[in-house]
């Protein structure tokens, strides 16, 4: 929790300590110097794999000590990648009744999510959930109410809060307004594929005790009262970063979508384009005042104001991939789990120079007529042409000083199993805690409800609103770098022990 800092806590510091305080009723036992905490791992799929593989595998502060997966195929690839002494399971419950663990990795189907989560809280366990939290909003704020209860807490798998470009983003954002008033977003999710998995054909007696209908097993994602498609799969990632930079959940969403290329049984969507609206008030931390850029301007500028985002998710075509699109007054980001850049805006800029021109001049013509003259020393601050279109890399290194140890993709992933088991040492309170999860949920599952009703839904506050303070959804890492396009600076990241492992 140290360098971990948000809004929340410069504006609202008497709801950021009783955030603190949620967690005094669990009492976590006290770790011996370089113990690593125990965990199981539930579900170990295509996700669960990689988790195993990428995470929880290189975490040296964690060891998983169990697997359970309903379908031996899978559980058996997993004892391989973990060694012989990982216990296995195929009944989760029974792993939770014979166990002793600090935490459980869950990477099971969207709809198994809330029984699973539920029940591990029951035995008094930390969780870590992959996204999207539960499949009903009410469901998600069951957990924040039982987080609450018992003093743990749930991670939930939005691996962009633990990207060390994503928290530089949004203290940039934050800190340095170094976007200026965000007026507009836009993400994709843009893939071409039909998203179906192959089903094993030979399942052994063991395997059909627990999977009855093998089809909705493996392909659960085609299958509305299994998941909610593109929505709780992809887009509440994204939307979950809107939530992040805006300071909570989008205010009402318009949606519309269909099977209208991959007509192979499915009963979710193949396509879908929504816009979601964020409102924005001085207690939020997408809120930024600005200045009169014109005399028809009035004073109503610093009066709440919406940021829309435009959403699409296709299955047909690649091009624009996946990522998350920031429009300021002054600069705009584009961000995804590869590459982050940074755009400072023409206009803007070429609109501030004559301003610094326009005053240079009046101070000329003032020091003219006693005599001094003051010589110009206004710069063009606008990039060189290509360096306009391509925008400035938003790197970041181990070791911001010297620009060590680039950026690797797969940090992330292993940052977030770190943080999560150095929070349940320190009984700290996770980045992607289960308030984040909760906004995800509603922005995600309330874009569904837009696209079957081909219209707007608009959002209840009261949605993400508890009579306890939950955790800080707003948490992001410290930044020690320069800003971006200040040349002379180094810009990177605080070094970090995760990312130095890496
Ligand atoms: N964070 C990310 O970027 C990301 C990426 C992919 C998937 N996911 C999430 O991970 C989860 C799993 O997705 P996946 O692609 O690995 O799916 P998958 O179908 O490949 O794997 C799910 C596994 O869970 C097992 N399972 C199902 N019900 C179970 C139960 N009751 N008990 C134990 N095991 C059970 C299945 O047999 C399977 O092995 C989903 O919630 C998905 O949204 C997250």
């Amino acid at each position: 929790m140290d360098n971990q800092i948000s809004r929340r806590n410069f504006i609202k510091a008497a709801g950021a300590v009783a955030g603190v305080l949620v967690a005094t009723r669990f009492n976590p036992r006290a770790y011996a110097a370089n113990e690593k905490v125990s965990l199981a791992s539930i579900g170990v799929g295509n996700q669960g794999t990689f988790h195993l593989q990428n995470g929880l595998g290189k975490a040296a502060n964690l060891k998983v000590v169990a697997v359970c997966d309903v379908y031996s195929g899978n559980r058996e690839t997993a004892a391989q990648l973990v060694g012989p002494e990982c216990r296995l399971y195929a009944d989760y419950k029974e792993l939770l009744d014979k166990e002793k663990l600090d935490g459980v990795v869950i990477a099971t189907p969207f709809y198994t999510h809330y029984p699973i989560v539920m029940d591990c809280l029951d035995k008094g366990i930390h969780v870590f959930c992959e996204k999207t939290m539960c499949q009903t909003i009410d469901q998600c704020r069951d957990v924040v109410k039982k987080c609450n209860d018992t003093g743990l807490f749930v991670q939930v798998g939005h691996q962009r809060r633990y990207n060390p470009k994503y928290n530089k983003a949004l203290w940039l954002m934050h800190n340095k307004s170094i976007l200026g008033r965000v007026n507009h977003m836009t993400a994709q999710w843009h893939r071409n594929s039909a998203w179906r998995k192959p089903v094993p054909t030979k399942l052994s007696a063991e395997d059909l005790k627990f999977i009855k209908d093998p089809e909705r097993h493996f392909n659960w994602r085609l299958y509305q009262e299994l998941s909610g498609g593109l929505m709780t799969e992809l887009a509440t990632h994204q939307l979950d970063v809107a939530n992040w930079i805006m300071g909570g959940p989008p205010a009402r969403v318009t949606g519309l979508g269909g099977i209208n290329y991959w007509r192979d049984g499915r009963d979710v969507d193949d396509n879908v384009s929504l816009v979601y609206e964020w409102d924005i008030d001085s207690s939020m931390s997408g809120y930024k005042v600005i200045k009169k850029r014109d005399d028809h301007q009035d004073e109503s500028i610093d009066l709440p104001y919406s940021v829309a985002m435009t959403y699409s998710s296709i299955c047909a075509n690649s091009k624009m991939n996946y990522s998350e699109h920031i429009y300021g007054d002054q600069a705009a980001f584009d961000l995804s789990e590869g590459d982050c850049r940074f755009f400072p805006d023409a206009v803007w800029n070429a609109e501030q120079r004559s301003i610094a021109e326009a005053a240079e001049a009046a101070a000329n013509a003032e020091k003219g007529k006693s005599g001094k003259k003051k010589h110009g020393k206004t710069k063009d601050t606008r990039l060189p042409g290509s360096a306009a279109a391509l925008g400035l890399p938003l790197e970041v290194y181990t070791d911001a000083k010297k620009r060590k140890t680039k950026y690797d993709p797969t940090w992330p992933n292993l940052i977030q199993f770190e943080r999560f088991a150095n929070d349940i040492m320190t009984k700290g309170t996770p980045k992607a805690n289960q308030t984040v999860g909760l906004h995800a949920a509603i922005a995600g599952l309330k874009g569904i409800e837009a696209l079957s009703k081909r219209g707007t839904v608009e959002i209840d506050p009261a949605l993400s609103q508890f009579d306890f303070t939950p955790p800080d959804a707003g948490l992001y890492e410290e930044y020690d770098g320069p800003i971006p396009g200040q040349k002379k600076k180094r810009f990177g990241l605080k070094p970090n022990t995760s990312a130095a492992k890496a």
